[in-house]
């Protein structure tokens, strides 16, 4: 298992390219599904998450090719049988997106429940009940969503209880070729939302309203291929902005949309940090102390549960307490005890964690034990006296593409090495 070692204490000054975004690409290579034409999808992340979903689409028979300069095409001329297993499906919960899809083109699929993961129980039953309410028939089974529409899925009104991502977005997938209209209320507003409908309606779809509580979709009997360029991941951009508030130094965050972070530039000012917004860029600045600020997670565009442990280990090194409010997941503190091995004060009680800095952190082992939470562990060793050891970063590579290489480009002593032999 591969390990990331930092020698903290080196401000942060560059450039860092960002990616496209991790939690729009895996949904954008769902709706290939949908078409068989191709769909050829750009700026797309080099991730583990990814390489995941292009397999279980390829055993869907989607064709499936990476291209140079940051592109993938997939083609699903015709598809083979619409079973997405527990071992594909178990990888990473945002494959369940495919059974939506498989319904509205192929009128059945069986699709692995996704189970928990380590932030949480994770249900899906709100995705159920929108396929539902579009007329799927669904009966679980073995841990298997057996679904079927043999007549086609026909638009409703869907009125979502809570606000949720993956609910909205699977909607919407299995929405765009239903009879008639759908409406769906108490919509996530998240800019990947945006994205999506932006993407199906470049394949003939026809959704309006994407981004905001309301959106409508008048179905179409089919969609065709498009070419669609991913939007930039606005989590990897947080990531590297806190990053450099934390190490301090100046930092200009390439192709970054400064329009979907507006909660956290306002934190990190609040926090002492200089944020300059740009056309295509953000620059990030900090010289003088850190200050505490609390926050409390929320749905877009409030701040995001994807930056709440990279905050964290900022709001150890500010010059007195802070509250962090953690409301979308149930468990997502982990990265609090490893915070703590590396000098952090750090009290959590239920939901909520008070943080009291400032911590002069000192290197040490420590563990990556989800996607977020081991970013934090970087940025908190990037800061910290001495060498840090992150183990388990194969969480690291499921979301942020060549992470090291961006950190070292801009002045980090930071390195991946394999595994330790004995
Ligand atoms: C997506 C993101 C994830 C981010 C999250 C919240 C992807 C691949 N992942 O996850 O990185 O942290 O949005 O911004 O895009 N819930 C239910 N029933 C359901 C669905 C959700 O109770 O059927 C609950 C969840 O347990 C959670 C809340 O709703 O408490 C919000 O989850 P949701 O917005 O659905 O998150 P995801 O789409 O899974």
């Amino acid at each position: 298992m591969d390990r990331i070692v930092i020698r903290g204490g080196r401000p942060l000054n560059g450039a860092i390219p960002i990616s496209g975004a991790k939690n729009s690409a895996l949904k954008l290579m769902a709706a290939a599904l949908l078409t068989d034409g191709p769909l050829m999808l750009s700026r797309m992340p080099r991730l583990a998450d990814v390489r995941f979903l292009g397999q279980l689409l390829a055993r869907l028979g989607v064709e499936v090719e990476e291209l140079a300069g940051a592109r993938v095409r997939l083609h699903a001329r015709t598809l083979a049988e619409p079973f997405a297993p527990y071992d594909l499906v178990r990888k990473m919960r945002a494959s369940f997106n495919v059974l939506g899809p498989l319904i509205a083109r192929e009128g059945r699929a069986r699709v692995s429940l996704p189970g928990g993961c380590a932030i949480g129980a994770r249900p899906v039953n709100l995705h159920l009940m929108a396929l539902e309410t579009l007329g799927a028939e669904i009966e679980l089974s073995e841990g298997y969503v057996i679904a079927s529409a043999p007549r086609g899925l026909t638009g409703a009104r869907i009125v979502f209880p809570m606000v949720s991502v993956g609910a909205t977005e699977h909607a919407m997938l299995a929405a765009v070729l239903a009879k008639g209209e759908t409406v769906l209320e108490h919509c996530a507003r998240e800019p990947e939302i945006a994205d999506l409908a932006g993407c199906l309606n470049a394949m003939g779809a026809k959704i309006s309203g994407a981004g905001t509580d309301t959106i409508t979709i008048q179905g179409v009997e089919r969609l065709h291929g498009a070419d669609w360029t991913v939007t930039p991941d606005r989590i990897e951009t947080g990531t590297f902005a806190i990053a450099a508030v934390a190490a301090g130094g100046r930092v200009r965050l390439e192709g970054a949309d400064p329009e979907h972070n507006h909660a956290l530039w306002d934190v990190l000012r609040r926090a002492g940090a200089e944020v300059t917004a740009h056309e295509g860029h953000v620059e990030i600045a900090r010289s003088g102390p850190i200050h505490p600020v609390d926050i409390q997670t929320e749905p877009f565009p409030g701040f995001p549960t994807d930056l709440q442990a990279q905050f964290m280990a900022l709001m150890s090194l500010a010059d007195g307490a802070s509250v962090i409010r953690e409301t979308i997941f149930e468990n997502r503190f982990m990265h609090a005890p490893e915070l703590t091995r590396l000098g952090a004060r750090i009290d959590v009680r239920g939901n909520e964690a008070v943080v009291r800095g400032p911590a002069q952190l000192k290197g040490a082992p420590v563990m990556a034990t989800d996607l977020r939470a081991s970013v934090s562990l970087v940025i908190a060793g990037l800061a910290a006296e001495g060498e840090t050891v992150v183990s388990r970063i194969y969480h690291l590579d499921r979301g942020f593409e060549r992470l090291e290489e961006k950190l070292s480009a801009c002045g980090a002593d930071i390195e991946r090495l394999g595994e330790e032999t004995a």
